[in-house]
């Protein structure tokens, strides 16, 4: 099965058994009865992937396709955090590396992680990893007070305000629709927060028929497929740098998908400790979120 997310070259895409949002792609890894995944992805993803199914094969055409927010969150340094806040819940988001994830009590996704916060005994103080710009917002979203490791997306950080400003001079019926990993004052300048697939979705319901997308310019592939008769603006970095693509997701390539198929390599392996304790804050992720 060849899962892709929605950050992936079109190419990738339009050959892919499923494309989703984090969320969808982990509940299809849960779901499967195929023998192999293959995972176009970074490797947080298929790490998941894994921790799922450790029985199967999961394969990442790339396996130097990393994430900076699992980077940002070293699993020494964030057991020397908790250390700190012993009576905290830990919430992190999928965006961190499995070492990480055995170190927490509930996964989320940019997709489910207001709903999950909300779902939190009220008198319990959370630590939530390791994207601040997320975790403010969903903070802001739940009325929780969150504790933050200070970790950020250099993808969703680069967007400039001033072309931001400007393209909302140039298309004035335009919805601005974001990716919450975005900064603080890109949020407050967008009509609609949310994950890939809900940007998406978002596009496809709203009267709206032109959209700024503050997110990775993959998605814009399927949006532009399924929604031919309206337009996508997207948001270039500072300095107009195009710095927008992810350089981890865009590290997988056709013939790295093709090498991959022929010989069932690069594989995720991992520590077997590591994935039985990263597995119960996933399952309780699955679970809260059904
Ligand atoms: P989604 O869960 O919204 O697809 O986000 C994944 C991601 O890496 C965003 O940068
Ligand atoms: Fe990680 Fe940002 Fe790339 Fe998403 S866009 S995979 S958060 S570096």
């Amino acid at each position: 099965m060849i899962l892709a997310h929605f950050y992936q070259n079109a190419e990738i895409q339009d050959i892919a058994d499923v494309i989703g949002d984090s969320l969808e792609l982990s509940r299809r890894a849960a779901d499967t009865d195929a023998e192999v995944i293959v995972f176009c992805g970074v490797h947080f993803m298929a790490e998941t992937a894994k921790i799922l199914n450790p029985g199967k094969t999961v394969l990442l055409p790339d396996l130097d396709a990393g994430c900076s927010l699992a980077d940002a969150c070293p699993a020494d340094a964030f057991a020397a955090f908790r250390a700190q806040h012993p009576h905290h819940y830990v919430v992190s988001y999928i965006n961190c590396s499995a070492a990480v994830k055995a170190q927490s009590d509930l996964i989320c996704t940019s997709s489910n992680a207001v709903s999950l916060v909300q779902q939190l005994p009220p008198d319990r103080p959370i630590l939530f990893a390791p994207d601040q710009n997320l975790g403010r917002w969903v903070a802001r979203q739940s009325g929780r007070e969150l504790t933050l490791w200070p970790g950020s997306c250099i993808v969703h950080e680069t967007f400039s305000e001033q072309a931001l400003l400007k393209l909302r001079l140039d298309h004035p019926g335009a919805e601005v629709i974001a990716h919450p990993e975005c900064l603080p004052n890109m949020l407050d300048l967008a009509d609609f927060i949310g994950s890939t697939s809900k940007l998406l979705h978002r596009a496809e319901t709203s009267d709206a028929t032109a959209f700024i997308v503050l997110t990775e310019p993959g998605i814009l592939h399927q949006m532009r497929l399924k929604l031919p008769h309206k337009t996508f603006h997207e948001v270039p970095g500072q300095d107009g740098c195009s710095c927008n693509a992810c350089p981890y997701m865009r590290l997988n390539t056709l013939e790295k998908l093709w090498h991959c198929l022929a010989t069932l390599e690069p594989a995720i392996e991992l520590d077997e400790a590591v994935r039985t304790r990263a597995l119960l804050p996933i399952q309780r992720m699955l679970e809260m979120s059904r």
